[in-house]
């Protein structure tokens, strides 16, 4: 048996009539940008989050830039301003920093594998001005300690949701609880487009007009360019896939839930540490091993694929040469010890328990 870490393919051919159908209204209409679906698909977004805005961009990394552009452009942030993120994520979280000419201070993680909020209070300077959180592997990182030093520093709160579709805090919607929120539609996340798309979710008015003119060259009126901006909007194909997806969002978190709940009753090997999320949606299944290339070479040999979430933390990253002397141990030994097991929503209850035993049988002698 063969068990992908993630088949589009059968996570597409779950809704195979319904999505065709979606794209080809669109080919049939004529009309492939700031059209219906796209209008649709953010009045939709918006009121599943819980938000008064959803402006849909190009991707999850553009939905960020243009989230921290928007605050420079309004003078709400400044070049050179701090922005407090967690060490243990994916690039683009940094990128979205850099690029903006904002200075990333790294925050090592927690047993769950987020931003330690217990560390973030001895990190903040005069210079601070906002906290992102990144809800990593579909683990909430919300918590009250974040909001109480948001409130006492007066910090804005910016969420990274791209791997935290349909996960709540507190009734909420992740997305809902911050100033401000990125989303990314990339095929792999668990609400997938047919390419890249993403969006911004904002209860702020100004935020939101600032955005939407940004991704659109920097114009509020056609013609009209009150930004430098640049080109990132979603597309329509993009925006009716999307459409579709978001009925079946919460069906296939609670499908991967089920997985999940599986692998840490099931999983039994002494050398493995199982990471136990209060609250996730489990976009990422991830487990720690000492010997984890070992693990995943006899995996792969019983032709189980897993992945690796992430081997080199962006501080040890060329293009942040600066960093590459920083100490963050803990993010360190994820990036060395962290494997990603397969859980999507296409996946059998028989290749569940194949994935458990294969576990269960493998001794580092392997
Ligand atoms: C945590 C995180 N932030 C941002 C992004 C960027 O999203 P995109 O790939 O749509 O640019 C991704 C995913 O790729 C991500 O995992």
């Amino acid at each position: 048996m063969k068990i992908d870490y993630l088949s589009l393919k059968r996570i597409t051919r779950q809704h195979a009539d319904e999505l065709c159908k979606a794209v080809n209204q669109v080919v049939d209409s004529g009309w492939y940008l700031q059209g219906k679906a796209t209008h649709d698909f953010e009045t939709a977004y918006a009121q599943y989050i819980g938000t008064r805005h959803c402006i849909g961009c190009g991707n999850g990394l553009d939905a960020l830039i243009l989230i921290f552009r928007a605050y420079k452009e309004l003078g709400v942030l400044h070049e050179g301003d701090e922005v407090i993120v967690p060490a243990n994520t994916y690039i683009a979280s940094i990128l979205a920093l850099t690029e903006n000419r904002l200075t990333p201070i790294l925050i090592e993680p927690n047993a769950e594998l987020q931003i330690d909020s217990t560390q973030i209070e001895q990190a903040i300077t005069p210079k601070t001005r906002a906290i992102l959180l990144v809800h990593l592997y579909g683990i909430c990182a919300m918590n009250d300690a974040i909001r109480a030093i948001c409130r006492r520093h007066k910090l804005l709160l910016v969420e990274d949701n791209a791997q935290g579709h349909g996960l709540k805090w507190n009734g909420l919607r992740t997305g809902s609880i911050g100033n401000a929120a990125a989303h990314s539609f990339y095929p792999g996340k668990n609400m997938g487009a047919f390419g890249d798309a993403g969006c911004v979710t904002t209860n702020d008015e100004m935020l939101a007009n600032a955005v939407q003119s940004l991704g659109n060259y920097g114009s509020n009126h056609k013609y009209v360019f009150p930004y430098q901006g640049l080109n990132s909007r979603i597309d329509e194909v993009q925006a009716a896939v999307i459409m579709v997806k978001l009925k079946y969002l919460d069906a296939d978190n609670q499908r991967r839930k089920t997985i999940a709940l599986r692998y840490l009753e099931g999983i039994k090997n002494e050398r493995i540490t199982l990471i136990r999320p209060t609250n996730s949606v489990f976009h990422i299944f991830p487990i720690l091993c000492e010997q984890r290339d070992n693990l995943q070479a006899f995996l792969h040999q019983k032709g189980i694929e897993t992945m690796v979430h992430y081997p080199i933390p962006p501080h040890r990253q060329a293009c942040f040469k600066a960093w590459n002397t920083l100490k963050l141990p803990i993010t360190e030994r994820i990036a060395q010890t962290e494997l990603s097991l397969p859980c999507n929503q296409a996946m059998t209850d028989e290749e569940v328990e194949t994935v458990i035993q294969a576990i269960n049988q493998w001794t580092e002698t392997y």
